[in-house]
């Protein structure tokens, strides 16, 4: 029983640099990321991102959508898509797939919403003691909300919150009773969205060189501007802190080195377990693409034909292996025996 059930990344890999390297190729070029609704954008006001290491610097020239520009740190133009209805995503490079083969179905739903209709009111911005992951983990569940967020859970009862899992983005049902009740949305792999009434935020989990530090970037709309906003903004601003406060703990104890890896909730924590999955699955990918690569540039026989026979599994230079990497679910994934230690 317990082997069928989804099981957590190790707790290395929210301590290690050497796996946010990997991430860094894996998984965040080859991503997209929700910049905001095109609202956010005012005529020659540049608004800058950075994630992954890369900065982008998205610009709007007149009152059309369309003249909506983003430029990286290089000078060049990353893949963008406008949405019909006024989001605006950007990819940080030229890896990243399109943007419907990334995240298949997304527009459908994004389609009902009209996102110009919330105007832009204020950012925030600070930096964290945790790894990404840590926020997102708490992000894709519920099972914390009702001990961590008296004030939310009133409003969102957590025992009926649910988690539907798509390609590449989740949509969240605080209840299932009306499913048409908000627009909650998380885009792998670090981007959220979230639509109720007269309110929308958005907030960024951007990773930095260091995988026990994160900047947590937030962007706040709403249809009210003065008293009404500011209820609004103290009522997400409660949780966000809530959800802060909790990860900071939960990174403290993943720096242990006790807490080694554990088993998912099947039914409270799928939003989890599938994020995770697809962050094993780009770095494992990342990875075997790394080796045949290293393969290649050996030379076919002769000198360094013992050094090739006897290529340890993961290159210590670039991150280290260790056997005890073994995650949920199959074979091939154990099979491939790749581990990041501290
Ligand atoms: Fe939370």
């Amino acid at each position: 029983m317990a082997s069928s059930l989804p099981r957590t990344l190790p707790a290395s890999w929210y301590c290690s640099k050497p796996l946010y390297s990997l991430e860094q190729r894996a998984v965040f070029l080859k991503s997209w990321y929700l910049l905001g609704p095109v609202t956010k954008f005012k005529e020659n006001e540049p608004v800058v991102y950075e994630y992954a290491g890369v900065t982008l610097t998205a610009t709007r020239a007149t009152p059309d959508d369309a003249s909506i520009v983003v430029v990286d740190d290089q000078g060049k133009h990353p893949k963008t898509h406008l949405t019909p209805t006024g989001l605006l995503f950007s990819t940080i490079s030229k890896a990243a797939p399109s943007f419907h083969e990334f995240f298949p179905g997304l527009e459908d739903v994004l389609s009902k919403v009209d996102f110009r209709a919330r105007p832009y009111r204020r950012s925030i911005s600070y930096y964290g003691d945790f790894n990404w992951k840590t926020m997102v983990d708490g992000y894709q569940e519920c099972l914390h909300c009702a001990y961590t967020h008296p004030s939310f859970s009133v409003l969102y009862p957590p025992a009926s919150y649910a988690v539907v899992n798509h390609h590449n983005w989740c949509r969240h049902i605080a209840d299932p009773e009306k499913p048409d009740d908000g627009l909650f949305l998380y885009f792998f792999p670090v981007c959220t969205l979230n639509v109720y009434g007269g309110g929308m935020s958005q907030f960024r989990v951007c990773p930095t060189e260091e995988p026990g530090r994160t900047r947590m970037e937030f962007d706040y709309y709403n249809v009210e501007a003065g008293e009404k906003f500011e209820e609004y903004y103290k009522f997400v601003r409660q949780v966000a802190i809530e959800d802060y406060e909790l990860c900071e703990k939960a990174q403290s104890n993943l720096e242990r080195g006790i807490y080694a890896e554990g088993i998912l909730n099947p039914v409270k924590e799928t939003g989890v377990a599938y994020y995770q999955q697809r962050v094993l699955e780009m770095v494992l990918s990342q990875h075997h693409e790394d080796k045949q690569k290293k393969l290649l540039k050996q030379p076919a026989y002769g000198a360094s034909s013992e050094s090739t026979s006897s290529q340890p599994e993961l290159d210590s230079s670039s991150y280290s292996g260790n056997s005890n990497f073994a995650l949920h679910s199959n074979a091939a994934r154990a099979k491939t025996g790749v581990a990041v230690s501290t």
